[in-house]
Protein backbone atom coordinates (compact mmCIF):
# COMPACT_ATOMS: atom_id res chain seq x y z
CA UNK A 1 0.00 0.00 0.00
CA UNK A 2 1.29 3.65 -0.71
CA UNK A 3 0.95 5.89 1.34
CA UNK A 4 -1.86 8.01 -0.92
CA UNK A 5 -4.12 4.79 -0.18
CA UNK A 6 -3.20 3.37 -4.22
CA UNK A 7 -1.72 -0.49 -4.15
CA UNK A 8 0.12 -1.22 -6.40
CA UNK A 9 0.08 -4.55 -8.55
CA UNK A 10 2.11 -5.36 -11.35
CA UNK A 11 2.60 -1.54 -11.24
CA UNK A 12 -0.92 -0.78 -11.71
CA UNK A 13 -2.36 1.91 -8.91
CA UNK A 14 -5.91 0.71 -7.97
CA UNK A 15 -7.39 2.85 -5.30
CA UNK A 16 -9.93 1.16 -2.64
CA UNK A 17 -12.58 2.51 -4.56
CA UNK A 18 -11.54 1.21 -7.96
CA UNK A 19 -11.08 -2.19 -6.25
CA UNK A 20 -14.34 -2.62 -4.72
CA UNK A 21 -16.33 -1.61 -7.45
CA UNK A 22 -14.84 -4.57 -9.35
CA UNK A 23 -15.80 -6.67 -6.69
CA UNK A 24 -19.32 -5.26 -6.92
CA UNK A 25 -19.72 -5.50 -10.52
CA UNK A 26 -17.80 -9.09 -10.80
CA UNK A 27 -17.48 -10.81 -7.88
CA UNK A 28 -13.48 -11.34 -9.03
CA UNK A 29 -11.88 -9.62 -6.32
CA UNK A 30 -13.01 -12.77 -4.13
CA UNK A 31 -10.05 -15.52 -4.47
CA UNK A 32 -10.99 -17.66 -1.46
CA UNK A 33 -10.94 -21.35 -3.13
CA UNK A 34 -14.27 -23.23 -3.84
CA UNK A 35 -14.62 -26.15 -1.22
CA UNK A 36 -15.54 -28.30 -3.98
CA UNK A 37 -13.66 -27.59 -7.08
CA UNK A 38 -14.34 -30.99 -8.46
CA UNK A 39 -16.55 -31.51 -11.71
CA UNK A 40 -18.46 -34.66 -13.01
CA UNK A 41 -15.90 -36.61 -14.83
CA UNK A 42 -17.19 -36.88 -18.60
CA UNK A 43 -18.55 -39.83 -19.41
CA UNK A 44 -20.25 -40.76 -23.06
CA UNK A 45 -23.82 -39.80 -22.50
CA UNK A 46 -23.82 -36.43 -23.22
CA UNK A 47 -27.33 -34.96 -23.64
CA UNK A 48 -28.15 -31.60 -25.60
CA UNK A 49 -28.62 -28.18 -24.10
CA UNK A 50 -29.66 -24.58 -24.84
CA UNK A 51 -28.94 -21.89 -21.99
CA UNK A 52 -29.40 -18.20 -22.42
CA UNK A 53 -26.68 -16.85 -19.95
CA UNK A 54 -26.48 -12.62 -19.54
CA UNK A 55 -27.85 -12.40 -22.45
CA UNK A 56 -25.51 -14.92 -24.41
CA UNK A 57 -27.34 -18.22 -25.63
CA UNK A 58 -25.02 -21.10 -25.31
CA UNK A 59 -25.98 -24.56 -27.31
CA UNK A 60 -24.16 -27.19 -24.74
CA UNK A 61 -23.36 -30.77 -24.90
CA UNK A 62 -23.29 -31.77 -21.04
CA UNK A 63 -22.29 -34.36 -18.78
CA UNK A 64 -25.93 -34.61 -17.09
CA UNK A 65 -24.74 -34.46 -13.29
CA UNK A 66 -23.60 -31.33 -14.36
CA UNK A 67 -24.66 -28.35 -11.59
CA UNK A 68 -25.35 -24.69 -12.91
CA UNK A 69 -22.62 -23.75 -10.88
CA UNK A 70 -19.88 -25.73 -12.14
CA UNK A 71 -21.22 -25.39 -15.21
CA UNK A 72 -20.86 -21.41 -14.82
CA UNK A 73 -17.51 -21.36 -13.01
CA UNK A 74 -15.41 -24.83 -14.81
CA UNK A 75 -17.05 -24.46 -18.00
CA UNK A 76 -18.01 -21.06 -19.13
CA UNK A 77 -15.38 -19.37 -16.71
CA UNK A 78 -17.70 -17.00 -14.71
CA UNK A 79 -16.47 -17.35 -11.39
CA UNK A 80 -18.52 -14.44 -10.32
CA UNK A 81 -21.15 -16.93 -8.71
CA UNK A 82 -19.16 -18.86 -5.59
CA UNK A 83 -19.34 -22.01 -4.40
CA UNK A 84 -19.15 -21.80 -0.29
CA UNK A 85 -20.70 -25.17 0.88
CA UNK A 86 -21.97 -26.71 -2.67
CA UNK A 87 -25.13 -28.40 -0.22
CA UNK A 88 -27.76 -25.51 -1.05
CA UNK A 89 -26.47 -23.99 3.01
CA UNK A 90 -24.93 -20.79 2.27
CA UNK A 91 -26.45 -19.07 -0.82
CA UNK A 92 -22.92 -18.31 -2.27
CA UNK A 93 -24.22 -19.43 -5.51
CA UNK A 94 -27.56 -17.86 -6.13
CA UNK A 95 -28.13 -17.05 -9.87
CA UNK A 96 -31.35 -15.70 -11.10
CA UNK A 97 -33.57 -17.96 -13.29
CA UNK A 98 -35.81 -16.77 -15.73
CA UNK A 99 -35.83 -14.26 -12.43
CA UNK A 100 -36.28 -16.23 -9.90
CA UNK A 101 -33.22 -16.72 -6.88
CA UNK A 102 -31.98 -20.26 -6.90
CA UNK A 103 -28.84 -22.20 -5.44
CA UNK A 104 -26.92 -23.29 -8.89
CA UNK A 105 -25.52 -25.79 -6.87
CA UNK A 106 -28.51 -27.62 -6.44
CA UNK A 107 -30.04 -27.57 -9.70
CA UNK A 108 -28.88 -29.54 -13.00
CA UNK A 109 -28.40 -27.34 -16.23
CA UNK A 110 -29.89 -30.44 -18.27
CA UNK A 111 -32.75 -29.51 -16.11
CA UNK A 112 -32.88 -25.96 -17.49
CA UNK A 113 -32.86 -26.15 -21.38
CA UNK A 114 -34.38 -23.08 -23.07
CA UNK A 115 -33.95 -21.20 -19.83
CA UNK A 116 -32.52 -17.45 -19.22
CA UNK A 117 -30.21 -17.24 -16.15
CA UNK A 118 -28.48 -14.08 -14.98
CA UNK A 119 -25.01 -13.86 -12.80
CA UNK A 120 -23.77 -11.23 -10.92
CA UNK A 121 -21.48 -10.51 -14.38
CA UNK A 122 -24.77 -9.72 -16.20
CA UNK A 123 -26.98 -7.40 -13.64
CA UNK A 124 -25.18 -4.05 -14.64
CA UNK A 125 -25.73 -2.51 -17.78
CA UNK A 126 -22.30 -1.78 -19.42
CA UNK A 127 -20.82 0.47 -17.27
CA UNK A 128 -24.08 0.88 -14.92
CA UNK A 129 -24.24 -0.94 -11.95
CA UNK A 130 -27.43 -2.68 -10.91
CA UNK A 131 -29.37 -0.42 -8.05
CA UNK A 132 -28.64 -3.18 -5.88
CA UNK A 133 -24.49 -3.52 -6.54
CA UNK A 134 -24.28 0.11 -6.18
CA UNK A 135 -26.39 0.37 -2.75
CA UNK A 136 -23.90 -2.33 -1.45
CA UNK A 137 -20.92 -0.16 -2.67
CA UNK A 138 -22.60 2.99 -1.01
CA UNK A 139 -23.25 1.21 2.16
CA UNK A 140 -20.26 -1.24 2.78
CA UNK A 141 -22.54 -4.25 2.41
CA UNK A 142 -19.32 -6.51 2.38
CA UNK A 143 -16.40 -6.73 3.46
CA UNK A 144 -14.17 -10.50 2.13
CA UNK A 145 -16.81 -10.08 -0.66
CA UNK A 146 -17.05 -14.12 -1.03
CA UNK A 147 -20.65 -14.14 -0.13
CA UNK A 148 -21.61 -10.56 -2.04
CA UNK A 149 -22.65 -12.24 -5.99
CA UNK A 150 -24.75 -14.30 -4.03
CA UNK A 151 -26.03 -11.22 -1.89
CA UNK A 152 -26.87 -9.00 -4.08
CA UNK A 153 -29.08 -11.52 -6.90
CA UNK A 154 -30.87 -12.79 -3.82
CA UNK A 155 -31.40 -9.41 -3.48
CA UNK A 156 -32.20 -8.40 -6.95
CA UNK A 157 -35.02 -11.44 -7.34
CA UNK A 158 -36.36 -10.42 -3.50
CA UNK A 159 -36.77 -6.96 -4.01
CA UNK A 160 -39.08 -8.61 -7.03
CA UNK A 161 -41.14 -11.04 -4.59
CA UNK A 162 -42.08 -7.99 -2.28
CA UNK A 163 -43.39 -6.09 -5.46
CA UNK A 164 -45.41 -8.77 -6.41
CA UNK A 165 -46.67 -9.51 -2.81
CA UNK A 166 -45.07 -12.61 -2.13
CA UNK A 167 -45.65 -12.66 2.23
CA UNK A 168 -42.57 -14.35 4.12
CA UNK A 169 -42.74 -16.10 7.16
CA UNK A 170 -42.84 -12.77 9.63
CA UNK A 171 -45.11 -10.91 7.13
CA UNK A 172 -48.04 -9.90 9.29
CA UNK A 173 -50.93 -8.09 7.52
CA UNK A 174 -51.74 -10.57 4.63
CA UNK A 175 -54.62 -8.83 3.68
CA UNK A 176 -52.76 -5.87 2.71
CA UNK A 177 -53.85 -5.71 -1.08
CA UNK A 178 -50.31 -6.97 -2.03
CA UNK A 179 -48.33 -4.48 -0.58
CA UNK A 180 -45.94 -5.33 1.60
CA UNK A 181 -43.86 -3.12 4.15
CA UNK A 182 -40.27 -3.99 3.62
CA UNK A 183 -39.22 -3.79 7.21
CA UNK A 184 -35.68 -4.71 8.15
CA UNK A 185 -37.29 -8.02 9.94
CA UNK A 186 -38.31 -8.46 6.04
CA UNK A 187 -35.05 -7.99 4.82
CA UNK A 188 -33.68 -10.14 7.46
CA UNK A 189 -35.80 -13.25 6.77
CA UNK A 190 -36.07 -13.63 3.35
CA UNK A 191 -32.29 -12.87 2.93
CA UNK A 192 -31.61 -15.56 5.60
CA UNK A 193 -30.91 -18.25 3.00
CA UNK A 194 -27.42 -15.87 2.34
CA UNK A 195 -25.15 -16.54 4.54
CA UNK A 196 -22.10 -14.31 5.32
CA UNK A 197 -19.04 -15.18 7.71
CA UNK A 198 -18.08 -11.79 7.73
CA UNK A 199 -21.07 -10.91 9.32
CA UNK A 200 -21.98 -8.21 6.92
CA UNK A 201 -25.82 -8.39 7.69
CA UNK A 202 -25.80 -4.44 8.86
CA UNK A 203 -24.95 -2.98 6.22
CA UNK A 204 -26.54 -5.42 3.81
CA UNK A 205 -29.88 -4.95 5.40
CA UNK A 206 -29.08 -1.01 5.02
CA UNK A 207 -28.35 -1.34 1.54
CA UNK A 208 -31.08 -3.30 0.66
CA UNK A 209 -33.27 -0.88 2.58
CA UNK A 210 -32.10 1.78 0.60
CA UNK A 211 -32.99 0.19 -3.16
CA UNK A 212 -36.27 -0.16 -1.45
CA UNK A 213 -37.03 3.52 -0.41
CA UNK A 214 -35.51 4.85 -4.11
CA UNK A 215 -37.76 2.81 -6.30
CA UNK A 216 -41.30 3.64 -7.40
CA UNK A 217 -43.74 1.38 -5.51
S1 LIG B 1 -22.66 -23.22 -2.61
FE1 LIG B 1 -24.75 -23.38 -3.14
S2 LIG B 1 -25.81 -22.96 -1.29
FE2 LIG B 1 -23.70 -22.99 -0.71
S1 LIG C 1 -18.49 -10.42 3.10
FE1 LIG C 1 -17.23 -12.09 3.70
S2 LIG C 1 -18.60 -13.77 3.72
FE2 LIG C 1 -19.88 -12.06 3.40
Amino acid sequence: MEPDGKTFRGGNAVSRREFVGTVIATGAAATVPPAHAETPQETSQQVSCSLTINGQTHELQLDPRTTILDLLRERLRLTGTKKGCDHGQCGACTVLVNGVRMNSCLSLAVMHDGDRIITIEGLAEGNNLHAVQAAFLEHDGFQCGYCTPGQICSAVAMLDEVKAGAPSFVTENLASNGRIELTDDEIRERMSGNICRCAAYPNIVAAIRAVEQGRPA
